[in-house]
């Protein structure tokens, strides 16, 4: 039983009365995760998500997300959790945050052509409020634009409830700064920072957190405060792979390898360069400019630098479309008519979560330019008419091969093998450094 493996390894904490009953809306990458870690030290969890789906499969004990605990899948624990009857997933919002004290929201702000969408958490606050009784705590743990807790959700369970923030019921704003494939760990060793509306608010937000997070819990001077610091951390990286590109064109163009150049640098204590790959992927750093803009706006600010590092990023598949058919070119073949097979479609290396994927996005533009694609992914669930079950099925005869991401399932070890099954004259754009660039050339993969 994984509570008994939990209580072995000093891991099980009792939840007291007051931290005990837990609901998390959203029941996606963070709030599956997230609801089973509290079910995982003894609370009894309750996840609401408006998907009918999704909660129906949850509470079958299936889910496609690929984390790990303690040697133990998620499915495994879910299913645990489920047997064990502290674990359940429900559509039905108003009955859960009427029976629960304790609510967490992990539902986001999507960013749809630059404009962000605030129906799914208005909703969300909605049915919070109006079901909101006195002394719950609601704790917003999304990812969210400057000043939303205080100016956009506040008002709103303030005027569905009746109720009166920091008096009658308590609110606060923690900021979720997972990776996605280490959530268990992360939820419990990563440093969490927390604001809220008031003392009382921010001594009752640590205490639910502590039941799970045994890192450093920051406390902050207000909501706004760890809002604004969470969307900063995403920007940073948007804008340092911004600047990797950049030196990516540069030691191309020199005819060196990139990938060494910043492991050399990265020997430096104090530098920490992220590396390039097929672009930024992802529900979070694509997103993270528009959560500023228009707070900045609304300031009269303009953040020139670090819209230019998200437009030098939303460019980068063009780029390798671009970079493709310069290839094939040289080869003395067209783009279009060719068929380019693509190795791996999620955002990021080792991931099942394709949302804003580059690479599906190469895929894309690729097909609007007359070009068959093949791609490979064994790891992302969704269904786009040009995946090929394996990656010899993606490979055979192709003029280009593209590797976009890394997954285990995907093997380069056998170049020959690759060559053998392309057309004649293959080309590789290899954005993760996966094939070996000597036996490559060797066996006439340009
Ligand atoms: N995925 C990550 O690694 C990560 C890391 C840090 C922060 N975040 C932030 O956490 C938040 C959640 O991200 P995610 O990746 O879990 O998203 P997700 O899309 O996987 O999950 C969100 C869930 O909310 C549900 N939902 C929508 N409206 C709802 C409503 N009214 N009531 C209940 N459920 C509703 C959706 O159906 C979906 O299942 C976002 O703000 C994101 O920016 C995500």
């Amino acid at each position: 039983m994984i509570s008994r493996i939990l209580k072995i390894k000093g891991l099980s904490k009792t939840p007291n009365e007051l931290n005990k009953k837990v609901c998390i809306f959203g029941q996606g990458f963070v709030g599956l995760p997230l609801a089973l870690s509290f079910a995982l030290r003894g609370c009894d969890v309750i996840g609401v998500d408006v998907d009918d789906v999704l909660v129906a499969n949850t509470n079958k004990g299936i889910t496609h997300h690929t984390e790990r605990f303690h040697g133990l899948t998620i499915q495994k624990i879910l299913q645990m959790q489920l047997e064990e009857g502290r674990y359940i997933a429900t559509t039905d919002a108003a009955r859960v945050v009427s029976e629960c004290n304790n609510i967490i929201v992990t539902v986001g702000i999507p960013i749809i052509n630059g404009n962000f969408i605030m129906d799914y958490l208005e909703e969300c606050s909605r049915v919070i409020g109006k079901n909101l009784k006195k002394n719950d705590l609601v704790v917003i743990r999304s990812t969210v634009i400057p000043g939303t807790t205080d100016q956009f959700i506040l008002p709103i369970l303030e005027e569905e409830s009746g109720l009166k923030a920091g008096i009658d019921f308590y609110l606060a704003y923690v900021s979720e700064r997972i990776a996605e494939g280490s959530a268990f760990s992360e939820f419990e060793n990563m440093p969490t920072v927390v604001g809220a509306i008031n003392n009382e608010s921010l001594t009752r937000a640590i205490d639910l957190i502590g039941v799970v997070c045994k890192a450093k819990i920051i406390t902050a001077s207000s909501m706004s405060e760890v809002e604004t610091s969470k969307v900063f951390e995403n920007i940073q990286r948007d804008v340092n792979i911004a600047m990797s590109q950049e030196f990516a064109r540069f030691t191309e163009a020199l005819g060196i390898d990139i990938f060494e150049v910043i492991k050399l640098a990265n020997t430096h204590k104090r530098v920490s360069l992220l590396m390039p790959g097929a672009g930024v992927g992802g529900y979070c750093i694509p997103n993270a400019y528009y959560y500023l803009e228009p707070k900045a706006k609304e300031l009269g600010l303009k953040m020139d630098l670090l819209k230019l590092a998200r437009e030098k990023n939303a460019f980068i598949p063009e780029f390798i479309v671009n970079k493709t058919e310069e290839l094939l070119n040289q080869v003395g073949k067209e783009l279009k008519g060719s068929k380019v097979a693509v190795l791996g479609l999620a955002m990021k290396n080792f991931s099942n979560d394709d949302r804003i994927s580059p690479a599906v996005d190469i895929c894309k533009i690729l097909i609007k330019k007359g070009v068959i694609v093949s791609a490979f992914d064994p790891m992302v669930t969704t269904q786009y008419e040009f995946k090929a079950k394996t990656q010899d099925e993606a490979l055979d005869g192709a003029d280009a091969v593209l590797v976009l991401t890394k997954q285990q399932e995907i093997h380069f070890d056998d170049v020959m093998h690759i060559v053998e099954v392309m057309n004649e004259n293959p080309i590789c754009v290899d954005a993760k450094a996966s094939i070996n660039r000597k036996e490559a050339l060797k066996y006439g993969l340009m």
